[in-house]
Protein backbone atom coordinates (compact mmCIF):
# COMPACT_ATOMS: atom_id res chain seq x y z
CA UNK A 1 0.00 0.00 0.00
CA UNK A 2 1.55 3.02 -0.72
CA UNK A 3 0.50 6.50 0.84
CA UNK A 4 -1.54 8.10 -2.72
CA UNK A 5 -3.13 4.82 -2.76
CA UNK A 6 -5.08 6.20 0.30
CA UNK A 7 -8.23 7.97 -0.26
CA UNK A 8 -10.72 6.90 2.09
CA UNK A 9 -10.13 6.68 6.04
CA UNK A 10 -12.24 4.88 8.77
CA UNK A 11 -11.54 6.07 12.22
CA UNK A 12 -13.61 3.57 15.07
CA UNK A 13 -14.64 5.56 18.25
CA UNK A 14 -15.87 9.20 17.69
CA UNK A 15 -14.70 10.42 21.68
CA UNK A 16 -12.27 12.69 22.39
CA UNK A 17 -9.28 11.27 20.50
CA UNK A 18 -11.36 9.62 17.81
CA UNK A 19 -13.30 12.70 16.89
CA UNK A 20 -9.97 14.94 16.59
CA UNK A 21 -8.20 11.97 14.59
CA UNK A 22 -10.99 12.37 12.02
CA UNK A 23 -10.80 16.14 12.25
CA UNK A 24 -7.52 15.85 11.73
CA UNK A 25 -7.34 13.45 8.45
CA UNK A 26 -11.07 15.32 6.94
CA UNK A 27 -8.97 18.62 6.80
CA UNK A 28 -5.99 16.84 5.19
CA UNK A 29 -8.94 16.24 1.84
CA UNK A 30 -9.56 12.80 3.27
CA UNK A 31 -12.99 11.35 3.01
CA UNK A 32 -13.61 10.24 6.35
CA UNK A 33 -15.76 7.40 7.93
CA UNK A 34 -16.36 8.00 11.43
CA UNK A 35 -17.62 5.25 13.40
CA UNK A 36 -19.47 4.74 16.95
CA UNK A 37 -21.70 2.32 19.24
CA UNK A 38 -24.52 4.48 18.53
CA UNK A 39 -25.24 7.44 15.74
CA UNK A 40 -26.34 9.66 18.77
CA UNK A 41 -22.42 9.33 19.57
CA UNK A 42 -21.13 10.14 16.72
CA UNK A 43 -22.99 13.04 16.17
CA UNK A 44 -21.61 14.33 19.60
CA UNK A 45 -18.31 13.51 17.98
CA UNK A 46 -18.91 15.58 14.76
CA UNK A 47 -20.38 18.43 17.09
CA UNK A 48 -16.78 19.22 18.60
CA UNK A 49 -15.55 18.89 15.30
CA UNK A 50 -17.66 21.36 14.29
CA UNK A 51 -16.45 23.33 17.41
CA UNK A 52 -12.94 23.10 16.64
CA UNK A 53 -13.07 24.27 13.21
CA UNK A 54 -15.54 27.59 14.48
CA UNK A 55 -12.22 28.44 16.40
CA UNK A 56 -9.75 27.80 13.77
CA UNK A 57 -12.37 29.90 11.44
CA UNK A 58 -13.01 32.52 13.96
CA UNK A 59 -9.15 32.79 14.58
CA UNK A 60 -8.67 33.05 10.70
CA UNK A 61 -6.34 29.72 10.91
CA UNK A 62 -8.97 28.46 7.90
CA UNK A 63 -11.98 29.83 6.11
CA UNK A 64 -15.64 29.38 5.87
CA UNK A 65 -14.80 27.08 3.16
CA UNK A 66 -12.35 24.88 4.50
CA UNK A 67 -14.70 23.94 7.28
CA UNK A 68 -17.57 23.47 4.89
CA UNK A 69 -15.50 21.42 2.91
CA UNK A 70 -14.21 19.26 5.66
CA UNK A 71 -17.62 18.42 7.53
CA UNK A 72 -18.21 17.74 3.97
CA UNK A 73 -16.01 14.77 4.01
CA UNK A 74 -17.18 12.97 7.30
CA UNK A 75 -19.59 10.08 6.68
CA UNK A 76 -20.73 9.20 10.41
CA UNK A 77 -22.07 5.87 11.38
CA UNK A 78 -22.97 2.95 14.03
CA UNK A 79 -22.13 0.04 11.65
CA UNK A 80 -18.47 -1.35 11.34
CA UNK A 81 -19.42 -2.83 7.68
CA UNK A 82 -19.15 0.90 6.48
CA UNK A 83 -15.42 0.87 7.10
CA UNK A 84 -15.19 -2.35 4.81
CA UNK A 85 -13.79 -0.14 1.50
CA UNK A 86 -11.76 2.28 3.26
CA UNK A 87 -7.84 2.76 2.73
CA UNK A 88 -6.35 2.75 6.01
CA UNK A 89 -7.92 2.82 9.74
CA UNK A 90 -7.38 3.94 12.92
CA UNK A 91 -9.06 2.56 15.85
CA UNK A 92 -9.83 4.97 18.82
CA UNK A 93 -12.27 2.94 21.03
CA UNK A 94 -11.89 3.02 25.22
CA UNK A 95 -8.68 1.53 26.19
CA UNK A 96 -9.97 -2.10 26.89
CA UNK A 97 -8.74 -5.10 25.64
CA UNK A 98 -11.85 -7.23 24.81
CA UNK A 99 -13.35 -4.53 22.90
CA UNK A 100 -10.03 -3.51 21.30
CA UNK A 101 -10.13 -7.18 20.44
CA UNK A 102 -13.59 -7.05 19.00
CA UNK A 103 -12.87 -4.33 16.62
CA UNK A 104 -9.56 -5.45 14.96
CA UNK A 105 -10.82 -9.06 14.55
CA UNK A 106 -14.00 -7.38 12.48
CA UNK A 107 -12.16 -4.81 11.09
CA UNK A 108 -9.69 -7.83 9.84
CA UNK A 109 -12.47 -9.66 8.12
CA UNK A 110 -13.86 -6.38 6.94
CA UNK A 111 -10.92 -4.69 5.23
CA UNK A 112 -8.82 -5.46 2.31
CA UNK A 113 -5.63 -7.81 3.19
CA UNK A 114 -3.51 -4.54 2.13
CA UNK A 115 -5.05 -2.70 4.69
CA UNK A 116 -3.19 -0.95 7.27
CA UNK A 117 -5.00 -1.07 10.45
CA UNK A 118 -3.60 1.42 13.36
CA UNK A 119 -4.56 1.62 16.86
CA UNK A 120 -4.37 4.77 19.15
CA UNK A 121 -4.10 3.44 21.95
CA UNK A 122 -2.23 4.81 25.02
CA UNK A 123 -0.91 1.91 26.37
CA UNK A 124 -2.04 -1.65 25.52
CA UNK A 125 0.97 -3.52 23.73
CA UNK A 126 0.40 -3.53 20.08
CA UNK A 127 2.40 -6.26 19.69
CA UNK A 128 -0.67 -8.18 21.81
CA UNK A 129 -3.22 -6.01 19.07
CA UNK A 130 -1.95 -7.34 16.51
CA UNK A 131 -2.40 -10.82 17.17
CA UNK A 132 -6.00 -10.45 16.87
CA UNK A 133 -5.67 -10.32 13.31
CA UNK A 134 -4.07 -12.23 10.99
CA UNK A 135 -1.89 -9.15 9.45
CA UNK A 136 0.01 -8.51 12.48
CA UNK A 137 2.37 -6.96 9.70
CA UNK A 138 0.24 -4.90 8.93
CA UNK A 139 -0.54 -3.50 12.45
CA UNK A 140 1.35 -0.66 14.02
CA UNK A 141 0.31 2.42 17.17
CA UNK A 142 -0.29 6.04 15.57
CA UNK A 143 -0.66 7.44 19.49
CA UNK A 144 -2.07 11.09 19.16
CA UNK A 145 -2.31 13.56 21.74
CA UNK A 146 -5.33 15.24 23.45
CA UNK A 147 -6.12 17.93 21.71
CA UNK A 148 -5.28 16.17 18.95
CA UNK A 149 -6.14 19.39 16.29
CA UNK A 150 -3.22 21.23 18.07
CA UNK A 151 -1.16 18.46 19.32
CA UNK A 152 1.86 17.91 17.07
CA UNK A 153 3.19 14.61 17.97
CA UNK A 154 2.28 11.43 16.54
CA UNK A 155 3.80 8.57 18.67
CA UNK A 156 4.39 5.89 16.13
CA UNK A 157 5.03 2.40 17.52
CA UNK A 158 5.80 -0.48 15.64
CA UNK A 159 5.17 -3.82 17.47
CA UNK A 160 7.34 -6.77 17.61
CA UNK A 161 6.10 -8.26 13.85
CA UNK A 162 5.11 -4.63 12.27
CA UNK A 163 7.07 -4.80 8.93
CA UNK A 164 9.01 -1.83 7.87
CA UNK A 165 6.50 -0.59 5.11
CA UNK A 166 3.82 -0.24 7.85
CA UNK A 167 6.19 2.05 9.28
CA UNK A 168 7.27 3.86 6.89
CA UNK A 169 4.26 4.34 5.36
CA UNK A 170 2.49 5.57 8.53
CA UNK A 171 5.65 8.19 9.01
CA UNK A 172 4.58 9.60 5.34
CA UNK A 173 0.59 9.93 6.76
CA UNK A 174 1.14 11.49 9.95
CA UNK A 175 3.57 13.83 7.78
CA UNK A 176 0.97 14.25 5.77
CA UNK A 177 -1.68 15.28 8.29
CA UNK A 178 0.37 18.22 9.34
CA UNK A 179 1.99 15.84 12.31
CA UNK A 180 5.84 14.82 13.55
CA UNK A 181 6.26 11.51 14.11
CA UNK A 182 8.40 10.07 16.14
CA UNK A 183 8.75 5.98 15.58
CA UNK A 184 9.72 3.79 18.51
CA UNK A 185 9.38 0.44 19.64
CA UNK A 186 6.30 -1.13 21.54
CA UNK A 187 6.87 -1.22 25.65
CA UNK A 188 4.32 -0.61 28.24
CA UNK A 189 3.32 2.85 28.21
CA UNK A 190 5.51 3.13 25.40
CA UNK A 191 7.24 6.74 26.35
CA UNK A 192 5.01 9.45 26.14
CA UNK A 193 2.96 8.23 28.83
CA UNK A 194 6.23 5.91 30.38
CA UNK A 195 7.19 9.66 31.24
CA UNK A 196 4.08 11.76 31.73
CA UNK A 197 1.96 9.67 33.67
CA UNK A 198 4.32 8.81 36.74
CA UNK A 199 4.76 12.92 37.34
CA UNK A 200 0.67 12.97 36.76
CA UNK A 201 0.84 10.57 39.51
CA UNK A 202 3.45 12.22 41.98
CA UNK A 203 1.01 15.45 42.00
CA UNK A 204 -1.78 13.11 42.93
CA UNK A 205 0.17 11.65 46.06
CA UNK A 206 1.35 15.20 46.72
CA UNK A 207 -2.55 16.65 47.12
CA UNK A 208 -3.53 13.43 49.01
CA UNK A 209 -0.66 14.26 51.24
CA UNK A 210 -1.70 17.68 51.56
CA UNK A 211 1.37 19.44 50.30
CA UNK A 212 -0.27 21.81 48.88
CA UNK A 213 -3.81 22.84 46.90
CA UNK A 214 -4.43 21.93 42.93
CA UNK A 215 -4.13 25.52 42.32
CA UNK A 216 -0.74 25.58 44.32
CA UNK A 217 0.63 22.12 42.86
CA UNK A 218 -0.25 23.52 38.80
CA UNK A 219 1.05 26.55 39.19
CA UNK A 220 4.36 25.49 40.79
CA UNK A 221 4.61 22.93 37.42
CA UNK A 222 3.20 25.78 34.83
CA UNK A 223 5.82 28.95 36.32
CA UNK A 224 8.45 26.54 37.63
CA UNK A 225 8.90 24.05 34.47
CA UNK A 226 7.19 26.17 31.87
CA UNK A 227 4.69 22.96 31.51
CA UNK A 228 1.40 24.85 29.49
CA UNK A 229 -0.75 23.30 32.01
CA UNK A 230 -0.23 22.25 35.59
CA UNK A 231 -0.27 18.18 36.00
CA UNK A 232 -3.77 17.67 37.60
CA UNK A 233 -5.27 20.17 34.86
CA UNK A 234 -4.02 18.14 32.63
CA UNK A 235 -5.11 14.76 34.17
CA UNK A 236 -8.49 16.45 33.92
CA UNK A 237 -8.65 17.03 30.28
CA UNK A 238 -7.01 13.31 29.67
CA UNK A 239 -9.42 11.97 31.43
CA UNK A 240 -9.14 9.93 35.22
CA UNK A 241 -9.75 7.04 34.36
CA UNK A 242 -7.84 6.95 31.18
CA UNK A 243 -4.64 7.70 33.29
CA UNK A 244 -5.82 5.11 36.24
CA UNK A 245 -5.89 2.75 33.14
CA UNK A 246 -2.33 3.66 32.18
CA UNK A 247 -0.64 3.65 35.39
CA UNK A 248 -2.66 -0.07 35.75
CA UNK A 249 -0.86 -1.36 32.61
CA UNK A 250 2.22 0.24 33.65
CA UNK A 251 2.31 -1.30 37.14
CA UNK A 252 1.40 -4.63 35.94
CA UNK A 253 3.65 -4.95 33.09
CA UNK A 254 6.98 -3.86 35.04
CA UNK A 255 5.91 -5.34 38.04
CA UNK A 256 7.29 -2.42 39.41
CA UNK A 257 5.94 -0.46 42.16
CA UNK A 258 6.95 3.25 41.35
CA UNK A 259 3.80 3.43 38.66
CA UNK A 260 1.38 2.36 41.79
CA UNK A 261 -1.68 4.69 41.08
CA UNK A 262 -2.11 6.79 43.48
CA UNK A 263 -5.09 5.94 46.23
CA UNK A 264 -6.85 9.17 45.59
CA UNK A 265 -7.07 8.82 41.96
CA UNK A 266 -8.68 5.57 42.31
CA UNK A 267 -11.12 6.89 44.87
CA UNK A 268 -12.00 9.63 42.23
CA UNK A 269 -12.41 7.18 39.47
CA UNK A 270 -15.16 5.29 41.46
CA UNK A 271 -16.69 8.50 42.22
CA UNK A 272 -17.18 8.86 38.59
CA UNK A 273 -15.18 12.37 39.06
CA UNK A 274 -13.15 11.28 35.83
CA UNK A 275 -12.31 15.62 34.48
CA UNK A 276 -13.58 17.61 31.90
CA UNK A 277 -15.83 14.88 30.13
CA UNK A 278 -17.56 14.43 33.00
CA UNK A 279 -17.78 18.57 34.46
CA UNK A 280 -15.71 17.37 37.52
CA UNK A 281 -12.36 16.26 38.14
CA UNK A 282 -9.35 18.26 40.41
CA UNK A 283 -11.17 21.06 39.35
CA UNK A 284 -15.10 22.00 38.67
CA UNK A 285 -16.38 22.43 35.12
CA UNK A 286 -19.56 22.57 35.68
N1 LIG B 1 -9.38 22.55 18.32
C1 LIG B 1 -8.77 23.55 17.65
N2 LIG B 1 -7.94 24.44 18.22
C2 LIG B 1 -7.74 24.33 19.55
C3 LIG B 1 -8.36 23.33 20.32
C4 LIG B 1 -9.20 22.41 19.65
N3 LIG B 1 -9.81 21.41 20.29
N4 LIG B 1 -7.94 23.47 21.61
C5 LIG B 1 -7.10 24.53 21.64
N5 LIG B 1 -6.98 25.04 20.39
C6 LIG B 1 -6.11 26.14 19.97
C7 LIG B 1 -6.58 27.49 20.39
O1 LIG B 1 -7.48 28.05 19.48
C8 LIG B 1 -5.27 28.27 20.45
O2 LIG B 1 -4.82 28.63 19.16
P1 LIG B 1 -3.86 29.93 18.93
O3 LIG B 1 -2.67 29.74 19.82
O4 LIG B 1 -3.53 29.83 17.46
O5 LIG B 1 -4.70 31.08 19.29
C9 LIG B 1 -4.30 27.24 20.96
O6 LIG B 1 -4.85 25.98 20.63
C10 LIG B 1 -4.10 27.37 22.43
O7 LIG B 1 -5.37 27.27 23.07
P2 LIG B 1 -5.88 28.24 24.22
O8 LIG B 1 -5.32 29.63 24.03
O9 LIG B 1 -7.35 28.11 24.33
O10 LIG B 1 -5.36 27.62 25.55
P3 LIG B 1 -3.91 27.27 25.95
O11 LIG B 1 -2.93 28.26 25.45
O12 LIG B 1 -3.99 26.99 27.41
O13 LIG B 1 -3.64 25.91 25.20
C11 LIG B 1 -3.59 23.57 25.18
C12 LIG B 1 -4.45 24.79 25.38
C13 LIG B 1 -3.17 23.46 23.73
C14 LIG B 1 -4.44 22.38 25.56
C15 LIG B 1 -2.31 23.71 26.09
O14 LIG B 1 -2.69 24.00 27.40
C16 LIG B 1 -1.45 22.46 26.10
O15 LIG B 1 -0.64 22.25 25.21
N6 LIG B 1 -1.63 21.64 27.14
C17 LIG B 1 -0.90 20.37 27.27
C18 LIG B 1 -1.54 19.33 26.40
C19 LIG B 1 -0.85 18.02 26.52
O16 LIG B 1 0.14 17.83 27.21
N7 LIG B 1 -1.41 17.04 25.80
C20 LIG B 1 -0.91 15.68 25.84
C21 LIG B 1 -1.75 14.90 26.78
S1 LIG B 1 -1.20 13.25 26.89
C22 LIG B 1 -1.98 12.46 25.69
O17 LIG B 1 -2.80 12.97 24.96
C23 LIG B 1 -1.65 11.01 25.56
C24 LIG B 1 -2.76 10.13 26.04
O18 LIG B 1 -2.43 8.79 25.75
C25 LIG B 1 -3.05 10.25 27.50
Amino acid sequence: MKLEDIRKVGVVGAGTMGNGIAQVCAMTGYQVVMRDVTLELAERGLNTISKSLDRMTKKGAISAEEKKATLSRLQLTEKLEDLKDVDFAIEAVTENTGVKEGVFKTLDDLCRPQIVLASNTSSISITKIATFTKRPSQVIGMHFMNPVPVMKLVEIIEGLQTSKETSALVVKLSEKLGKVPVVIKDSPGFVSNRVLMPMINEAIFALYEGVGSPEAIDTIMKLGANHPMGPLSLADLIGLDTCLYILQVMYDSFGDPKYRPCPLLVKMVDAGYLGRKAGKGFYDYS
